[in-house]
């Protein structure tokens, strides 16, 4: 059984009883950067023909809220590049039985953007950060600013959101000497941050992934030699294992794939640009949203059944190896992580 009433509401759950109440939503494969670890230097994006409109994905959110989703999460590439796309925080913001509406970024946006998005109702924002080093930052991104960033990083905090977070992946020789830097940065505003080891998603000819491999076990008891780590018992069902810092309170996140398996208390499926409904990050079951949608304009129920049925085939799990050679040939930047 994939479906099962609960308080009149619906509830996804998959043939592992996994229950799914949380959907990542990417807008866009596109992005402002060309971070070295997502993708290559000349990347094919997907025709804007073949994008879902934001109609399209607002329907999508819908349809999830009205399945007991009550988190959504807006990814990209970089969503905030996407044209008009506060127009579809306003839309998804104002549905019936979501908790939660929140959002990845680089940040590059946020002077602009900060305050439109909480007026939507954007609660949190995580915001990747790598490198506070301009230089550093500039080749791990391949084009970014920091200066940009930063700046966005703080008009986010004059606006007031609940939590923000940033995420730094590690990559060896190339911030890894930053560790401490990003801890403090973020402890001095308050700010969670999450340390990400590098997925081998996509093919990338910037390094060998198994060389720059830095190991969560790494980061931590490069973080003990200036700070006492307390694990806590917290958990998003997500990939990350939190940590809190007994000197400043921060809480840090470490997202280790290779290291820790999370996969029994996944509850996430994610939404590629292009309408695709991903079941795993590390796995390629999916179910094509877009053609039931084109199909069947304006038919809530066909959408619903579609998704419910795609409780039945997400798989229990992925195995990312990294001295292989990819064996998802998608990027992070369709998924949006
Ligand atoms: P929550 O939504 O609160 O769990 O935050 P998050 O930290 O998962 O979200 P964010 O968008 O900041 O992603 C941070 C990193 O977690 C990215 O590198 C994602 O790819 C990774 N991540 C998120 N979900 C999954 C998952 O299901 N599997 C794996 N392997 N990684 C994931
Ligand atoms: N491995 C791990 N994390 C990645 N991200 C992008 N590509 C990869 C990858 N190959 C991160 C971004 C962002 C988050 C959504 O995913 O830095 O913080
Ligand atoms: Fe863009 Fe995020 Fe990918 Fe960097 S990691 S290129 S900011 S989508």
């Amino acid at each position: 059984m994939d479906v099962k009433t609960n308080t009149n509401e619906e509830v996804l759950i998959d043939k592992f009883n996994r229950v799914v109440d949380y959907v990542r939503l990417s807008v866009t494969d596109r992005c402002d950067f060309r971070c070295v670890y997502c993708m290559d230097e000349e990347m094919q994006f997907v025709p804007r023909a073949q994008l879902l409109t934001l109609e399209e994905i607002a329907r999508i959110a819908q349809a999830f809220t009205e399945l007991g989703v009550k988190k959504v999460r807006i990814t990209g590439g970089e969503p905030l590049i996407r044209r008009n796309v506060i127009k579809l925080f306003e839309d998804i913001g104002q549905l019936p039985g979501l908790d939660e509406l929140v959002l990845t970024t680089n940040g590059s946006q946020l002077t602009k953007l900060a305050q439109p998005l909480k007026d939507a109702g954007v609660k949190r924002i995580n915001i990747s950060l790598d490198s506070l080093d301009p230089e550093k930052f500039n080749r791990i991104t391949r084009v970014g600013e920091l200066q940009n960033v930063l700046a966005g990083i703080e008009a986010a905090l004059a606006v007031g959101f609940e939590k923000l977070k940033l995420n730094a992946v590690i990559l060896k020789n190339r911030n890894h000497d930053e560790i401490i830097d990003l801890v403090r940065y973020a402890s001095d505003r308050k700010m969670d941050i999450s340390f990400i080891e590098e997925m081998p998603l996509g093919v990338i000819g910037d390094h060998d992934r198994a060389e720059a491999y830095y190991s969560s076990d790494k980061i931590k008891s490069d973080l003990e030699q200036e700070f006492t780590l307390v694990p806590t018992t917290e958990t998003t069902a997500g990939p990350s294992k939190y940590y809190k810092l007994n000197e400043t309170g921060t809480r840090v996140g470490f997202i280790s794939p290779h290291s820790h398996n999370f996969c029994e208390q996944c509850n996430r499926v994610r939404l590629t640009c292009e309408g695709r409904l991903l079941l795993c990050l590390g796995q390629e079951h999916s179910v094509d949203l877009r053609k039931i949608l084109r199909a069947y304009p304006g038919d809530m129920d066909k959408l619903k059944q579609a998704i419910k049925d795609s409780m039945l085939i997400k798989p229990k799990g992925h195995d990312f190896n990294l001295t292989e050679k990819p064996i998802i040939f998608r990027h992070m930047n369709v998924t949006g992580g």
